[in-house]
């Protein structure tokens, strides 16, 4: 390939994805291989739009990268992490030239809920075409899975299962499509009930907790059937049994991960009393579950037609400081090239 045939820059999209089936926990860090598998659902209008271009000029000519964050250098280990990433698009395009790269999250970063999953899916999807490779879907979730492990189902909509694969290259550690965005209106509600970055963030958790929480190997081996109960669950539309899920996947995750040595607990007093709102308004006939990940916040997933009764409920629960409610989404796709 020849720096004649690249674009000059393409901008690329992609969703956050909220895990049901929870990825906690891996089988080789190097090439960042899950432990087990995971299933998600991409949302709408939470995400990550990211411009990426590879000149000899671009990055002010020195020949180093040059990584935006909304406008301004990205911190240092995001734009090292990135780079790193590039390099792996580099390596497959068969190049060295440096880039510049953009990126800018719809997502209220200061809640702490931007996630490396849409902006490693927009980036996997943008620096790859910029490159001038065209790779299959397939090829992008294996991509996106090197730079950050959820960002691999963020390259397909709605409802998506990631597996662990088994070969020592991971290139059957990909995600794949069950259920588009279109097919069955659900909501996930978002409790925001703190400001400001997790106290630890998941690679360095999923760590210490394989390294040394007692109950590592009894949580990955309860994922195959959680995952077996939540595809059958999303085949035949049963929120109920899709719910009961999630919330075992989370609570099971979560006690591993407390029981680390020194422990992660990832809970504030709101997001117990979130939980509490999820199985009050169960009670009360409202299908709602509730799911969490590597933070404080609370997400519940309900059918569409009781999502503001959950976003009411959730809005009154005490610690609870704002409600964000998400449509399932597109995954990851072109916005501009030229
Ligand atoms: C709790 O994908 O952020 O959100 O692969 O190390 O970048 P790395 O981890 P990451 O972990 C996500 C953990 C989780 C559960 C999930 O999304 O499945």
């Amino acid at each position: 390939m020849t720096e004649i045939s690249l674009p000059k820059s393409v901008t690329a999209a992609a969703g956050t994805n909220i895990a049901l089936v929870k990825y906690w926990g891996k089988r080789d860090a190097a090439l960042n291989l899950p432990a087990a598998g995971s299933l998600s659902l991409t949302l709408a209008n939470l995400g990550s739009e990211t411009t990426v271009r590879f000149a000899p000029d671009a990055g002010g000519g020195d020949g180093r990268d040059c990584v935006l964050f909304a406008g301004a250098p990205a911190d240092p280990k995001f734009a090292a992490r990135v780079q790193r990433f590039l390099d792996l698009v580099r390596t497959r395009a068969g190049f060295r030239l440096p880039a510049e790269v953009a990126t800018t999250n719809t997502v209220p970063t200061a809640a702490g809920l931007a996630s490396s999953a849409a902006g490693f899916a927009a980036l996997a999807l943008a620096a790859s075409r910029a490159a001038g490779l065209r790779l299959s879907a397939a090829e992008l979730s294996e991509l996106a899975r090197r730079g950050s492990g959820s960002a691999a189902r963020s390259i397909f909509g709605g409802f998506v299962e990631m597996s662990a694969g088994t070969r020592a290259d991971g290139a059957d550690a990909v995600a794949r499509g069950l259920l588009d965005e279109k097919a069955w209106d659900v909501r996930l509600c978002v409790a925001i009930t703190a400001e400001g970055p997790k106290a630890i963030g998941s690679t360095a958790a999923m760590e210490r907790t394989a390294l040394t929480s007692p109950y590592y190997q009894g949580w990955l081996s309860s994922v195959p059937a959680d995952l077996d109960q939540a595809r059958a669950a999303i085949a035949a539309r049963d929120l109920a049994a899709l719910g009961a899920v999630a919330e075992r996947s989370a609570l099971r995750m979560h006690a591993c991960a407390m029981a680390a040595n020194p422990h992660i607990l990832y809970w504030n007093p709101a997001t117990v009393a979130a939980m509490s709102s999820v199985k009050a308004l169960r009670t009360g006939g409202t299908s709602a579950f509730f799911t969490i990940d590597a933070g404080p916040h609370v997400k519940v997933l309900c059918g569409a037609a009781d999502a503001p009764r959950v976003e009411a409920a959730l809005a009154v629960t005490p610690g609870v400081m704002r409600v964000l409610v998400l449509a399932p989404g597109q995954g990851a796709h072109i916005v501009n090239e030229n």
